[in-house]
């Protein structure tokens, strides 16, 4: 069976936008039972300013603490800017993500910067990263439609990806933000960034705000695309792209790539458990599209595996 590779995002992109305070040692918890479900890469956290984001603002805590009880575990951390790296460094964080949106409007709001600045300061901190041997990702954000601009141009989409492939990011990641791409629109959209980064390096982050989360990863799949994002539960949005609900929930991704041929290595069974803690923590019910037909098969046989 052909492997995909799956990052979940939730500690980072699932838990920045909620309201109820998570400790480090619940988060630290959640990592555990994804750890435990089979999941190899990890978006831990994020190094950017505790104003902006307070539920990130344990960064510097939940790094050395990952690193020293999953050493084998693919952790990387988003930092918006050089302080950020800097910070993710002198925690001994790994791999860094730096995070460019595809519109002017949104580098602004995101991390206040125009689209030039936030271009030059995400090759500034690829490179500084690199000299300090660490590996990189770079998200390439709205790449489909922008919460301020609507449609993104698939030409700036391509030049971006191309100035992130050139300065050396290890893995481009090309987002839907706010959910809003339909397959149609995905296919043709990795299709062209596949001639401008290398298939083994290019990554999608799927939302799933208007019901074609699976349908757009099914598009990615058929494009060539192996390495997702998916958030265990759908939990995520980013606060400062209004109307971004939950991400592509990894539950959902899993099933749908098992019961296609593909393998994940990750288990169901263990992501319901993760699942069940993080809504114990949230104190509200989590879970992708499949959930009610998972809970009600888990039920039935006391444990799912898909095939
Ligand atoms: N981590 C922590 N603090 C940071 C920081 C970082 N990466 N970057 C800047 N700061 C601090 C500065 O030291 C300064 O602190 P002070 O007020 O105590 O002097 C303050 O933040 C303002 O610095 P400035 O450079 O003017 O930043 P800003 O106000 O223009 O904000 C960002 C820029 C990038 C720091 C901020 O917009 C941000 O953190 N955005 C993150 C958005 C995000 O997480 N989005 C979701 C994921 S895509
Ligand atoms: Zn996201």
């Amino acid at each position: 069976m052909e492997q995909i590779f799956v990052t979940d995002v939730a500690p980072r992109d699932g838990l920045q936008n909620q309201q109820i305070p998570v400790s480090t040692d619940a988060k630290l918890e959640l990592i555990d039972k994804l750890v435990a479900a089979g999941v190899q890469s990890v978006e831990t956290t994020s190094f950017v300013s505790p104003k902006a984001v307070p539920q990130m603002a344990d960064a510097g805590e939940l790094v050395p603490q990952v690193n020293a009880r999953w050493p084998q575990l693919r952790s990387s951390v988003l930092v918006p800017n050089l302080k950020g790296l800097e910070r993710a460094h002198a925690a001994g964080a790994k791999e860094i993500a730096v995070v460019l949106s595809a519109t002017e409007t949104m580098n602004r709001k995101n991390i206040n910067m125009g689209l030039n600045e936030a271009l030059e300061v995400s090759e500034k901190t690829l490179a500084a990263a690199h000299a300090l041997g660490l590996k990189t990702r770079a998200y390439v954000a709205v790449a489909f439609e922008c919460p301020f601009e609507g449609e993104t141009s698939l030409d700036e989409v391509l030049r971006l990806s191309a100035r992130m492939h050139a300065a050396g990011a290890g893995e481009i990641v090309i987002a839907d933000t706010i959910g809003a791409a339909s397959p149609a629109q995905v296919k043709e959209r990795m299709n062209a960034v596949k001639k401008v980064v290398p298939l083994a390096q290019l990554a999608i982050h799927l939302h799933d705000t208007r019901g074609m989360g699976v349908a757009n990863a099914w598009a990615a799949l058929e494009a060539g695309v192996r390495r997702f994002d998916a958030s265990v539960g759908g939990i995520g949005g980013c606060p400062f792209a209004p109307g971004a609900a939950g991400n592509l929930a990894t539950e959902d991704l899993v099933l749908m790539a098992e019961r296609s041929g593909f393998s994940t290595g990750i288990s169901i069974d263990g992501l319901m458990d993760a699942i069940a803690f993080a809504s114990a923590q949230l104190q509200r019910p989590l879970g992708g599209r499949s959930m009610a037909w998972l809970q009600r098969e888990k039920a039935k046989r006391g444990g799912i595996q898909p095939e």
